[in-house]
């Protein structure tokens, strides 16, 4: 295990090739933000504290960090301008304290950086005494835009040049510097007044630090990143869409070794926090957004969605383009075809025909029908809600159930407006429509 550490996270940047209004950290993969995934990285470390640098659209980073997985563990400063990685260090510095441990730096903008592969950078610098630096590298196919690592004869680390600093055969080095380092904090601490910014960007270089400990004879160790995916900064849409596909397999990935049976991993989708239990199956073309709750034994899909709130009971089975929203469906209970269920509790064993709608929003506020247990809801149903149906009742094919109705226990309701079938009352021809539906 590690030993004492603090992390800094920089998010300052605006990510303008993003092309967005939205701060880049807080663009979403996997049903979270990438700093989410960054923050998830920090807290593996179990830090003694994290600081998030934020500076482009402050506010609202601040405000989603404070809803995040660190709630309550992060402290903020504000880089008010960006004048480069090692400036943003400088401003972190005073919420350090004067001896933080090992200084572990994470981008905001590298969501797929395994927290396995994490905690080796800081072992190794912690293995190799109180004053040893570790930075990840990697050979990139395309080093373009990254720093390179030059060596000394021994082929020890001697430096990082950024590319537009770099001559022509330094710019050949297919060795990059992934921009993830441990940093001793005193020696971190030390260093940073002394950056200068006469390089070709007139930043202040956060890699001017390793370089500088280098040369003052501090061992300083790296690390290769041998799966390239781990290094995915995002700065543009493209990369979020790379991002999201690294982070979506490993998440599949998981429920697939916990025994739920995705048949199509290429065509589902399962956001960051779903819970779903074994020997459930989830058939192509499917989505699953965080806040997810599916039991185990279920059936998902194909052509589903399944949105926040939602909750599979036991053996519950939903499918053929049906959407589900903050709705409970019963164990053993069946949505299976062209339905909407929005804010429904539904009972165990209920049968919900195909399309079927629940419909929750009146324009203004959203509200909740409960379906009984055993109830049978006939094809083409729409439930205005709020609405109560009850256990072992069943509604026509094409029944308008209105707001505020209350269709008893057991009682049959049919027609627009759905009202209580009574056979003497009623035309032969709708009680026929009402029976007629047993096969959903
Ligand atoms: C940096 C490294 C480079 C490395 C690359 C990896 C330096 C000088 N260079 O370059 O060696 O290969 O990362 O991606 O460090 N940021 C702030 N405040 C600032 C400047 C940056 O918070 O004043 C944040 C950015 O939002 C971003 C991160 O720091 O998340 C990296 O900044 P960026 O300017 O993209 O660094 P590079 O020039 O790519
Ligand atoms: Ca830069």
């Amino acid at each position: 295990m590690t030993r004492r550490a603090s992390v800094v996270i920089l998010a300052a940047g605006q990510g303008t090739r993003m092309k967005s209004a939205l701060p880049k950290v807080l663009h979403e993969v996997c049903g979270r933000s990438l700093l989410d995934w960054v923050l998830d990285q920090a807290l593996a470390l179990d830090p003694e504290r994290i600081v998030v640098v934020v500076g482009h659209g402050a506010d609202r980073v601040r405000a989603s960090v404070e809803a995040g997985p660190a709630t309550g563990r992060v402290s903020f400063v504000e880089q008010t301008e960006r004048k480069g990685t090692g400036h943003a260090l400088q401003v972190a510095a005073p919420a350090l304290g004067d001896d933080p441990g090992t200084v572990v730096v994470l981008y905001g903008d590298m969501p797929a950086l395994r927290p396995t592969s994490l905690q080796v950078l800081v072992e190794t610098a912690q293995e190799n005494g109180d004053e040893a630096t570790a930075l990840f590298t990697a050979v990139a196919d395309d080093p373009r835009g990254f720093g390179r690592i030059l060596r000394d004869e021994e082929g020890d680390f001697a430096g990082v040049r950024e590319e537009r600093d770099c001559s022509d055969e330094e710019r050949a080095i297919p060795e990059v510097n992934t921009g993830v380092y441990a940093f001793p904090g005193k020696l971190l601490l030390e260093a940073l007044p002394k950056l200068r910014c006469d390089n070709a960007q007139g930043e202040y270089y956060l890699t001017d630090v390793p370089m500088m400990l280098a040369a003052a004879g501090k061992p300083v160790e790296t690390v290769l990143l041998e799966d390239l995916d781990e290094t995915i900064g995002v700065n543009d849409l493209g990369h979020l869409a790379e991002a999201r596909w690294v982070l979506q397999l490993r998440i599949l990935e998981e429920h697939l070794a916990n025994g739920v049976a995705i048949e199509d991993p290429a065509t589902t989708f399962i956001d960051h926090g779903v819970e779903i239990g074994a020997g459930t199956r989830v058939l192509p073309c499917t989505v699953i957004r965080s806040g997810v709750v599916i039991a185990g034994g279920c059936e998902v899909g194909p052509f589903t969605h399944l949105r926040a709130g939602t909750v599979l009971e036991e053996g519950a089975e939903v499918g053929n383009f049906t959407e589900c929203k903050k709705s409970v469906v019963g164990a053993h209970a069946k949505a299976k075809h062209l339905s909407y269920l929005g804010d429904a509790r539904i009972g165990a064993r209920t049968n919900v025909g195909a399309g079927t709608i629940f419909a929750n929003y009146d324009g203004t506020a959203k509200h909740v029908t409960e379906v009984g247990e055993d109830a049978f809801i006939g094809s083409g149903t729409i439930i205005v809600a709020p609405n109560t149906i009850g256990r072992g009742a069943t509604t026509g094919a094409g029944a308008v159930v209105t707001r505020g109705a209350t269709v008893g226990d057991g009682e049959t309701w049919v027609g627009l407006p759905a009202r209580k079938h009574a056979p003497s009352k009623i035309s032969a021809a709708a009680s026929k429509v009402a029976g007629d539906e047993r096969d959903a």
